[in-house]
């Protein structure tokens, strides 16, 4: 049976403060409220992984994760952070290819290709994201698009290797833009990958991967989305800065 996931990308905000009430918050309400069999993943950026690690420390069902690391495997790269020093600290999650980072830092499906080699060689767990532009969503060509981003970066891994990766199914139209796909969007989308990912690793490992889906995802439209047959659950951006939000959208399922 896969996992239901519900990952918070904190993405660039909350000063050590801020973070440390968010967390302590969701966590609060995760247990107050006897949240069941919805894995849920906290992304912050990479300062707040002690200080939010020691707050989520023992409490089942809630997990820790990066939102990116480096390519690189240790050494004279200032600035990175590299797969195994972030899973030296309890880190079991990162999330890789968010379109962000496509964007702005230039990260290719080669790239990417190699930082996920990197966090699973080091025990990482990638959640991988995907999605198309609203150009491409428009020429109606974003199936091949998205399947394309799978195949270049994630279809040389092992079948053992590739059962470790979870995927985030995120429009570039729908991020941040509070234009969420519709449910029946999300579900084509999420079906067609599943196909992919059958048609190369076979039926059983396509069944039991999580495919999350992420853009504009808030409490009031995660219920029907979060309903469909192939949605197994979010990853979830300005919606996971706050805690009601965030502890909402996880019971929605
Ligand atoms: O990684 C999740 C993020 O890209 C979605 O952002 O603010 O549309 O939920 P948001």
């Amino acid at each position: 049976m896969r996992k239901k996931i519900v990952a918070g990308n904190w993405k660039m905000n909350m000063t050590f403060d801020e973070g440390q009430k968010l967390t302590s918050e969701i966590v609060n309400m995760y247990k107050d409220e006897n949240v069941k069999d919805v894995v849920a993943i906290l992304n912050p950026p990479f300062p707040h992984i002690f200080p939010v690690k020691k707050l989520i420390g023992g409490v089942e069902g809630i997990s820790l994760g990066a939102q990116n690391c480096s390519d690189k495997e240790a050494g004279a790269f200032t600035g990175e952070v590299s797969a195994k020093i972030i899973a030296s600290f309890g880190v079991e999650y990162v999330i890789l290819g968010h379109s962000e980072r496509r964007e702005y830092f230039q990260e290719d499906n080669e790239i990417l290709a190699t930082k996920v080699k990197e966090a699973l060689a080091n025990g990482l767990k990638p959640i991988f994201c995907c999605g198309e532009s609203l150009d491409i969503r428009t020429a109606g060509t974003h199936e091949p698009n998205v399947k394309f981003q799978l195949t270049q970066s994630l279809f040389d891994l092992s079948p053992e290797d590739f059962s470790k990766i979870t995927i985030a199914y995120e429009p570039i139209w729908a991020i941040g833009t509070g234009k969420t796909a519709t449910a029946d969007q999300a579900q084509e989308m999420h079906a067609a990958l599943r196909r992919h990912i059958a048609s190369h690793y076979g039926k059983e490992i396509a069944d039991n991967t999580s495919i999350l889906y992420g853009g504009s995802c808030n409490p009031k439209n995660a219920q029907e989305i979060f309903s469909k047959p192939d949605v197994d659950g979010g990853l979830i951006g300005g919606a996971s800065l706050k805690s009601r939000d965030f502890v909402d959208i996880i019971k929605s399922f």
